[in-house]
């Protein structure tokens, strides 16, 4: 049935291979899984659909066009749900290329071959079509100690990473005010919760602390992020893509800003609750004051009332109930942490934080 598929992109990663998870168990739809398989895209997060004849996954990059075209023509979705890119800072300081191609490139790839199909739909198809482009609120910049990212707020993007997804939102702005592409675009802050690769903060430490390893803090810790549980992500897309009103932008945050410090002291004393050390030793001990990131914005916090007020969406999780969530995940799967912990990502790491880290 044409009108019950949707595509999801990146649908191997973090918070893709979540919304997947929640589409498939909550909602009727096909999901086609359009991923290229990137050292952050793992099968593994998805293993718990085996057999499920409602997704489909398409091993397909999001730069090429004719697989892109083949796709439309053979599935003729009713939507799209974009959420493949580069995602990470620090890879970006270190190797932006990338980021341009998949982010910017990528995204304006998928945006024409979404256009060509949405061109030949039937009138009724034609309306009830969306294209969901899921952004970040790093599109805004750094906030000092006071205010909100809300939805007017304008964009100053400062690394790599956040400029090539302003890049993006922009040219989706753009295909909805040219060609009347029935767009949405949602400017999340930081997700957390299982199957996040363990190069972003929160696994990242609770993997090293495990290993009996530092726990780089950059700078003095004080930088501030706004933490969302990812599952409360993943049911404000699909709120989005299934009521939010064409053209319109959504801001989603979960009300819970903390200091970076404070999320690795929260993580210690989860793990000394849950997984005490062996020596008896408190794991806050491993705390290592590394040297900061180049441009390290200093705080990012969300204004979610647009969300909320018109569509109904609150966070589920409170970030105490989320971390203990999130930390017990990690302690009981092994195994999908052994193989995404490949090579290229131990070659990666040694290659670029070596330096940061005997700061
Ligand atoms: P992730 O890095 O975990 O996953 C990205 C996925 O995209 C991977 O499965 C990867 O294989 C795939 N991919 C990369 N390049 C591709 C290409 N050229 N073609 C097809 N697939 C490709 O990322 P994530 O944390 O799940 O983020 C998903 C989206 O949400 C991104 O667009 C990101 O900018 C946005 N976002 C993330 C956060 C966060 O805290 N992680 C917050 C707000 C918004
Ligand atoms: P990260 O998880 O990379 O997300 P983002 O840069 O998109 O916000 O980082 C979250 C915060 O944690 C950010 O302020 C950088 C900081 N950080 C550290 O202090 N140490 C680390 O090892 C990492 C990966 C991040």
């Amino acid at each position: 049935m044409s009108a019950a598929t949707l595509f999801v992109t990146g649908g191997a990663g973090f918070i893709g291979s979540a919304l997947v998870r929640l589409l498939i168990a909550d909602s009727d739809w096909r999901i086609v899984n359009i991923d290229k398989l990137t050292y952050a895209g793992n099968l593994e997060s998805l293993k718990a659909l085996t057999g499920t004849h409602r997704h489909i996954f398409s091993h397909t990059d999001i730069c090429d066009r004719s697989a892109l075209d083949k796709l439309f023509a053979e599935y003729r979705p009713a939507g799209v749900i974009h959420l493949a890119a580069e995602s990470h800072v620090d890879r970006s300081i270190h190797g932006p290329a990338d980021f341009i191609d998949t982010n910017i490139v990528g995204t304006y790839t998928l945006l024409e071959a979404a256009r060509a199909y949405w061109s030949g739909m039937t009138p009724e198809s034609r309306s009830g079509f969306r294209f969901h482009h899921v952004s970040t609120d790093e599109v805004f910049g750094s906030l000092d100690a006071d205010g909100l990212f809300a939805e007017t707020s304008p964009y100053r993007p400062n690394s790599p990473y956040s400029a090539s997804k302003a890049a993006s939102d922009h040219l989706v702005r753009a295909w909805q005010h040219t060609y009347g592409l029935p767009t949405l675009v949602t400017n999340c802050s930081n997700n957390y919760g299982p199957y996040h690769f363990p190069e972003k903060l929160i696994p990242l430490v609770i993997l090293n602390a495990l290993a009996g390893k530092p726990l780089p803090i950059y700078g003095k810790g004080d930088n501030v992020r706004d933490w969302l549980y990812v599952d409360d992500h993943a049911r404000a897309l699909r709120l989005v893509f299934e009521r939010g009103m064409p053209g319109e932008t959504y801001n989603i945050g979960g009300h819970n800003e903390k200091t970076n410090l404070e999320v690795v002291e929260a993580l210690c004393a989860l793990l000394d609750e849950l997984r005490p050390r062996a020596d008896g030793r408190l794991y806050r001990e491993q705390i290592s004051f590394v040297a900061d990131r180049p441009g390290h914005d200093r705080r990012y916090a969300i204004d979610a009332a647009k969300i909320q007020r018109e569509l109904g969406w609150t966070p589920r999780e409170s970030f105490e109930t989320g971390l203990r969530k999130t930390v017990a995940w990690y302690l009981a799967n092994h195994g999908w942490i052994e193989h995404v912990v490949s090579g290229e990502y131990r070659n990666w790491m040694q290659q670029n934080y070596t330096d940061r880290n005997a700061a």
